[in-house]
């Protein structure tokens, strides 16, 4: 790491993609693509805990991701609960703080319960911040901070003039999360579909051809240098 190490990104996020591929690939079924996709995801959380990088986010099931096959669906609604069983307790040790970021409403109740009782158990710690996208969508999630703010001013907890940027970010989901500094994308997919429209607003984005399970150490270590070699301007000069 010593050659990237001079501008490091205070909040990466991720879009796991390719678990489907790389499992086709091998000629197994998709969801062994996710299963081996969960497994990169614990190490590159641990990978960048060591390295120092604050805020990790993941986007791990959109509210579009409905559309598919139940047996995919069933397995990736497990998938969260099955986790948070088998790390919260390495989570707690380490020093993680879980979020998890999404519409919760039309979640199985004891996956509702397990999210709440991890972030809970995690609350005050402050190594990394790591917080799961997991029935997300950002037009969503704008469509969900409207309708409160609109609540809020029938209401008269705030005039329609306090509406402002820094104000409505206080209404998403992301409220006490900074900004995307560097999003990366995994598969050769070069697109958001959907994942963090407002917080990625001035992001570096990097996108690698490497299939999510395949993700490693160097693969980051790649997003990283590109990140450190580019000029952020957030609309301004230099
Ligand atoms: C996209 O790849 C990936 C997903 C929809 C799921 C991502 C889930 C994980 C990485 C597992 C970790 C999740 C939790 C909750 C711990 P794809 O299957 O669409 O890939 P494809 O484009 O190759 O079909």
């Amino acid at each position: 790491m010593n050659d990237v190490c001079n501008k490091i990104p205070r909040h990466i996020a991720i879009i796991m993609d390719g678990n489907g591929t790389w499992a086709l690939k091998r000629g197994l079924p998709r969801n062994m693509g996710h299963r081996k996709g969960t497994q990169t995801l614990i190490n590159t959380l641990k990978y960048c805990q060591q390295i120092g990088i604050e805020y990790l986010t993941v986007f791990a099931f959109s509210t579009e991701n409905w559309s598919r096959p139940k047996e995919e669906v069933d397995y990736l609604m497990k998938l969260p609960e099955q986790f948070l069983e088998k790390y919260h307790t390495e989570m707690i040790e380490n020093g993680v703080r879980l979020r998890v970021i999404g519409r919760r409403d039309n979640l199985d109740i004891k996956l509702q319960e397990k999210i709440i009782q991890v972030e809970k158990e995690t609350e005050a710690n402050t190594n990394i911040n790591f917080t799961l996208a997991f029935n997300y969508g950002g037009k969503d999630e704008i469509v969900q901070a409207t309708k409160k703010i609109i609540v809020d001013v029938i209401d008269k907890k705030i005039g329609i003039n306090d509406v402002d940027e820094k104000m409505f970010g206080e209404y998403l989901y992301t409220k006490d999360i900074p900004p995307v500094d560097l999003m990366i994308r995994t598969s050769n997919q070069i697109r958001i579909s959907n994942f963090m429209l407002w917080q990625i607003a001035y992001s570096e984005l990097f996108f690698t051809n490497t299939l999510w399970p395949a993700f490693r150490r160097k693969d980051l270590n790649e997003a990283l240098e590109a990140y450190a070699n580019r000029t952020r301007r957030f609309g301004g000069i230099k």
